[in-house]
């Protein structure tokens, strides 16, 4: 199954089941709010899960483009992106946790053909403020799916405070030999979904209070079960990945990790171009910069003749496709290209910078902040730089 008919399957399934398909959003929060990046599909839907009646009614599925700046640095590992697509399924105010976990598992099962026996999933097991969730562990029970009790690992916020809930994760065993041990003891333990009982807001004061409505709000990493479905070890290896996978490396010999990062930046940098934001030293034009440069310090690793001007126009275009965003790939192609120069001239700085005399010995942690703070040049940069 590829990621568009596995995309197709999940919102036929659900609109069986009653639910409205809604558009996601782009990865641009609405003014005020606090966080950067939309980071899950529950994000933009805040004030419905609050109570606010939604004009499409109690049930609502969508896919959801995401990023999450606390997963940067894992990206590289198996299964982590900077932008990736969230598949979502909401009841707001209307089914209960219990529905949600058995139509889950249906389509887990049935419709995308998992084979149940390499499944795990894992309940809240109650904390000082909240009871164990024996509806899910009920539940889980029933079906004959093995299950493991946590508390911090299976409670779901967006912030330190706002809407909240128990969570039960749902686990996909991707080892070669047949599962063994749980989801916290051994890594071949793969999260694919998670169901949070979106009953709860936390107050500034850490107290808890019950939200107006009953909610259930699902998030499934498309791109992560996408790999998985298609026998794949990676994200990086999903057929979304196909034109990097085919373009990048006759123009760019990398190595694997290498491919990754360079694959899963550059791709995510169309996206945020494409929604708006422009490289820039503070907030998300900081974390576009931020995977420009990552990008950028890896390429001239090995070759400083290597340019962001030579990415074949088919990538750039797939992507924009791909999130439907109207971008010209040229005016993308300008921006890539702009904050590639600053880079050049930050390097020649940087070089200019560590020839002083006093950074002729080794660095210390005060002159790699001193070198970041003052003259703006990133720690990989500075370290770079003194290798070669
Ligand atoms: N909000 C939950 C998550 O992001 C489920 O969608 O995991």
């Amino acid at each position: 199954m590829n990621t568009d008919q596995l995309v197709r399957t999940f919102l036929e399934y659900y609109q069986e089941h009653g639910h409205h398909r809604i558009t996601g959003s782009t990865l641009i929060p609405p003014p005020g709010d606090p966080v950067l990046f939309t980071t899950s599909g529950m994000h933009p839907l805040t004030p419905y899960l609050e109570g606010r009646p939604h004009p499409l009614g109690r049930r609502l599925v969508n896919v959801q483009r995401c990023l999450r700046t606390t997963d940067l640095d894992e990206v590289g590992d198996l299964t982590h992106l900077t932008v990736f697509e969230m598949l979502g399924s909401w009841s707001l105010g209307d089914y209960e946790g219990p529905q949600s976990l058995d139509w889950g598992y249906r389509l887990l099962t049935d419709g995308f053909g998992v084979d149940p026996g390499r499944l795990h999933v894992t309940v809240f097991g109650g904390d000082e403020q909240v009871g164990p969730d024996t509806g899910s562990l009920e539940l889980w029970e029933g079906l004959g799916v093995p299950v493991e009790l946590t508390v911090e690992d299976n409670w779901w916020s967006n912030g330190p405070t706002g809407p909240c809930g128990p969570d039960s994760e749902i686990f996909l065993w991707t080892g070669d030999t047949p599962p063994e041990s749980t989801p916290t003891g051994d890594d071949r333990w793969v999260e694919v979904w998670n169901h949070v009982m979106m009953r709860h807001r936390r107050l500034d004061d850490g107290s808890l209070v019950p939200l107006p409505q009953r909610n259930v709000d699902t998030g499934l990493g498309l791109e992560r079960l996408s790999s998985l479905l298609q026998g794949r070890s990676s994200v990086f290896e999903c057929d979304v990945f196909d034109p990097w996978r085919r373009l990048l490396p006759p123009l760019w010999p990398l190595d694997e990790p290498s491919l990754r990062l360079v694959g899963d930046h550059l791709r995510s940098a169309v996206v945020v171009i494409g929604d708006g934001v422009r490289p820039s030293n503070t907030g998300r034009g900081y974390v576009l910069r931020r995977l420009l440069r990552r990008v950028l310090t890896v390429l001239r690793r090995d070759d400083p003749g290597r340019g962001l001007g030579d990415l074949p126009e088919e990538l750039l275009r797939h992507t924009l496709d791909h999130f439907r965003q109207e971008l010209p790939p040229e005016v993308v192609r300008r921006v890539l290209i702009d904050e590639e120069r600053r880079f050049d001239l930050l390097l020649e700085r940087g070089r200019r910078v560590l020839s002083r005399p006093r950074f002729r010995g080794p660095l210390s942690e005060d002159d790699l902040h001193y070198l970041h703070d003052t003259h703006g040049l990133p720690r990989e940069l500075v370290l770079d730089l003194r290798g070669a």
